[in-house]
Formats: C-alpha cells, sequence, structure tokens
C-alpha cells in the first residue's frame, strides 16, 4: 500500500466547533499564548494554566469528529495512513484514524510535572476531568497537563519527520504552517513527492509543485478522496 502523511492542524476540528488559534476570534486573541501555552506560563501561575486545558477538555467531552477527521481514518482502507497532528483533542482517534502521532500533546492525558514525557509510564489518561494544584503524580509530583508547550522540546518530531520522508504522498490539512518545528516537516518529503494542502486561506509553502484546495476541511476532503480514488492515486487503481 502507498503511505499517505497527513499533517494536521487545528482547522481540520474547527467544523467540530473547537477554536483555532490565530484566525479572527481565535483562542490566542482570548489567551496570551505566553500565559497558558508555555512553561513560563507555567511556572508563573499553575492554576490559571490547569483552568485553561481544565476548560478546553470539558469543552472537547462534547466534540464530536466530523466528516473531514471521518475521510482520513476511512483513507486506511487504501493507503497506509499515518496522522501527525498538531492538534490536542482525541478526534482524529474518535473517527476511526489508528496511526496518530500528537506532536503537541493529548489533552485528555496528563504528566507529572518535571517527568520524561517519553517514558509512557509517567502520562496518566484522564479523560475529560479536571486537573487541580494538589493533583499528583504516582511519583509525587504536581500533576500538568501532557501538552507540548513553547518553551518546550517536542519529543515526537524525530518520528514524525522519518514518516514524512517515507512518505509517497503528504496531505496538509487546517494549519497555518506558523509554528515550529511541526512546519518544517513539509521540508522532510523526497523531491518530487506530491504534496497536497487544504485551507481555505492561501497557504505559501516553499516547496516545487504542490496543490492547494482552498476550502474548509470537510469539502476539502471530499474533493481531495474524489481526486485520489477516481484519479487512480490509489494502490491497485492504475
Ligand atoms: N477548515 C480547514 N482549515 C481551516 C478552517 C476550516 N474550516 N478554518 C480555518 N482553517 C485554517 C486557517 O486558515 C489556518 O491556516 O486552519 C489554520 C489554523 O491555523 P492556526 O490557528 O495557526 O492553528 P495551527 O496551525 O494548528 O497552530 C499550530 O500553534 O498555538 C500553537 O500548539 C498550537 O498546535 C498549535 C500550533
Amino acid at each position: 500500500m502507498k503511505k499517505l502523511a497527513v499533517l494536521s492542524g487545528a482547522g481540520v476540528s474547527k467544523e467540530s466547533g473547537i477554536n483555532t488559534f490565530r484566525d479572527s476570534g481565535g483562542l490566542w486573541e482570548k489567551y496570551p499564548v505566553q500565559q497558558v501555552a508555555s512553561i513560563e506560563g507555567w511556572y508563573a501561575d499553575r492554576a490559571l494554566v490547569l483552568d485553561f486545558y481544565n476548560a478546553r477538555r470539558r469543552d472537547l467531552k462534547d466534540r464530536r469528529p466530523n466528516k473531514a477527521h471521518r475521510l482520513i481514518a476511512g483513507l486506511e482502507k487504501y493507503f497506509q495512513v499515518t496522522v501527525i497532528t498538531q492538534n490536542i483533542d482525541n478526534l482524529h482517534e474518535q473517527a476511526g484514524s489508528t496511526n496518530v502521532i500528537h506532536l503537541h500533546g493529548e489533552v485528555t492525558k496528563a504528566i507529572g510535572e518535571g517527568e520524561d514525557p517519553t517514558d509512557p509510564s509517567n502520562i496518566t489518561d484522564i479523560g475529560y476531568g479536571d486537573i487541580r494544584i494538589g493533583d499528583k503524580s504516582r511519583r509525587g509530583n504536581q500533576l500538568r497537563p501532557f501538552i507540548v508547550w513553547f518553551g518546550e522540546p517536542v519529543p515526537m518530531i524525530g518520528r514524525a519527520a522519518s514518516v514524512v520522508s517515507e512518505c509517497d504522498m503528504l496531505l496538509v490539512i487546517g494549519t497555518s504552517l506558523n509554528v515550529y518545528p511541526a512546519a518544517g516537516l513539509v521540508n522532510y518529503i523526497k523531491y518530487g513527492t506530491p504534496l497536497w494542502l487544504i485551507d481555505p486561506n492561501p497557504i505559501r509553502v516553499d516547496y516545487g509543485n504542490y496543490t492547494q484546495i482552498t476550502d474548509v476541511a470537510t469539502s476539502g476532503m471530499e474533493k481531495f478522496t474524489e481526486m485520489l480514488l477516481n484519479g487512480g492515486l490509489a494502490d491497485g487503481q492504475e
């Protein structure tokens, strides 16, 4: 089976009712990113940061995958699909995607402050519950969201880069490609590998020939799927 890598961002969850970060009315307009999504912000005011992610976790409880998530999951019938997402929600998994790399962590998980995020025994699945000051990990450290904040390393970036360097096609959907190292993943595709973008706004990518479907995620994915399956781009469809 051909390998399809999908790099997704907040735009793919927008039609599920979850705000993006940098669109007008986005999250960072309401909450200064340095205050709620950086390691400095955590040290400055742990309770504020816990409240921010408690609110996002509670909101996620009522959100469902949209058609874009479902179409991406459905491509696993025709491709070996790896989803590399910048999103901390679990909507790709809820839609049925079985191979998801969360570059920026997962809001339904927690870890003890200062503990190694690459050690699975440090990660606790908390579902949609709150984390409070005083909640401790089994090692006795204050629990924090299992999120990669600005100013922290991105443990999964190496694995994501090899997925992109080995893929036969890369789809970038719903991301402004503003944040590194995630945005730099586009540079790992082998020369000549087809690159597709789905975004309602024009996205500039410094790569040879690429195709942008200028549309929202749901209808963009319908067009992309149509093109893949009817264009014979899936395996065994010469
Ligand atoms: N369908 C598809 N794309 C959409 C839609 C939609 N309905 N609505 C908006 N978009 C696009 C926007 O045009 C933009 O390009 O989604 C993108 C959202 O960009 P950002 O808000 O910057 O989100 P993202 O790229 O995921 O941010 C990356 O930045 O703040 C950090 O850690 C955070 O993971 C996040 C990272």
